[in-house]
């Protein structure tokens, strides 16, 4: 590939084919939300009129006989993304509780524990109530960076101050006599952030089983990269990292083994893009890749 190819390039195919083939280093922010170990087949809604669910389009399988299995499946995902990053590079992986712990210790093998920089928690409301335990309603995504550097840019993030936040209305005076006011922008952003799902009316909507929100996904994209920047997503679903990227300028790329979240992506991101073409590929695929991680159930 050409180094020029490596803008809205979106690739239908197994991700370590397709990471394989950029060169090394070329990538300012990985951002991806992988299979989270669900035991589900994800199905695409809605379905066809008529159809009943033995009809339904597979979205895509996220079945394992078991963690190890899972597990020997990431870890050489994990190794070709850190190969792509720069120096000052970061990824940003979703994950939930099902899996998280586990990911976290092959990231700190192939990271360094060092390099990890936050976990940042996802609240959302909504769903279903548990009677037994807890309801679980966070999702957990892991920040780790490629050097001791990292891009990060707070100031795009901030929120408004709290209505009821005294600071906000005049600022405070420490007993030095210096005075702190508050930022025309709002307050930093912590590391738990309180976002709804996507309303299932919503426009945002496009069918995808796992779609994430744009404003989760544009709160990432604008901390950790600039304009310009090339941000790649291994496992794009339907595409919403890369059109965030997209709409804030800049370049992209992304691969999905689905053909049917493929096709979802592809009609974001023209939309998203006024049109402008793409360049879409499918990566050979190496001996011994497998295009889904499906496996039969145990
Ligand atoms: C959780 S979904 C991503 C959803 C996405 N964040 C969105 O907003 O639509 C995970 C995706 O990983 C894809 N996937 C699983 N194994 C893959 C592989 N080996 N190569 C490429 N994509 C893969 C699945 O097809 C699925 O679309």
């Amino acid at each position: 590939m050409e180094t020029d190819d490596h803008d809205r390039l979106l690739v239908e195919g197994d991700n370590l084919a397709f990471m394989s083939a950029l060169p090394a280093g070329i990538v300012d922010l990985i951002v991806t939300d992988p299979p989270f170990f669900t035991g589900r087949r994800r199905i695409i809604s809605p379905r066809p009129a008529g159809a009943d669910a033995a009809h339904s389009t597979p979205g895509f399988d996220d079945q394992w006989k078991t963690l190890a299995d899972y597990l020997a499946f990431m870890r050489p995902r994990l190794e070709a993304i850190r190969r792509l990053l720069r120096p000052k590079g970061s990824l940003v992986i979703h994950l939930d509780w099902r899996v998280v712990h586990a990911v976290r210790l092959e990231l700190d093998e192939v990271f360094g524990p060092d390099r990890f920089v936050n976990e940042i928690i996802w609240h959302y409301t909504g769903g279903g109530r548990a009677r037994r335990y807890f309801s679980r309603k966070h999702d957990t995504l892991l920040w780790y960076a490629r050097g001791d550097s990292w891009t990060f840019n707070i100031d795009a993030v901030r929120v408004p101050y709290k209505a009821t936040s005294g600071f906000a209305r005049g600022g405070i005076t420490a007993r030095s006599g210096k005075h702190y006011s508050p930022h025309p922008a709002g307050t930093p952003l912590d590391d738990v952030w309180d976002l709804p799902i996507i309303n299932p009316l919503s426009p945002e909507r496009c069918g995808y089983p796992t779609q994430k929100p744009e404003l989760l996904l544009e709160r990432i994209v604008l901390a950790l990269s600039r304009p310009g920047d090339l941000v790649v997503d291994p496992f794009c679903g339907s595409g919403t990292s890369v059109v965030v990227a997209a709409r804030h300028g800049r370049r992209w790329c992304a691969c999905d083994c689905s053909p049917q979240a493929i096709a979802i992506a592809r009609r974001r991101l023209e939309r998203e893009t006024g049109g402008r073409p793409l360049i879409g590929r499918r990566p050979a695929r190496r001996e011994g890749d497998r295009p889904q991680p499906a496996h039969p159930p145990a």
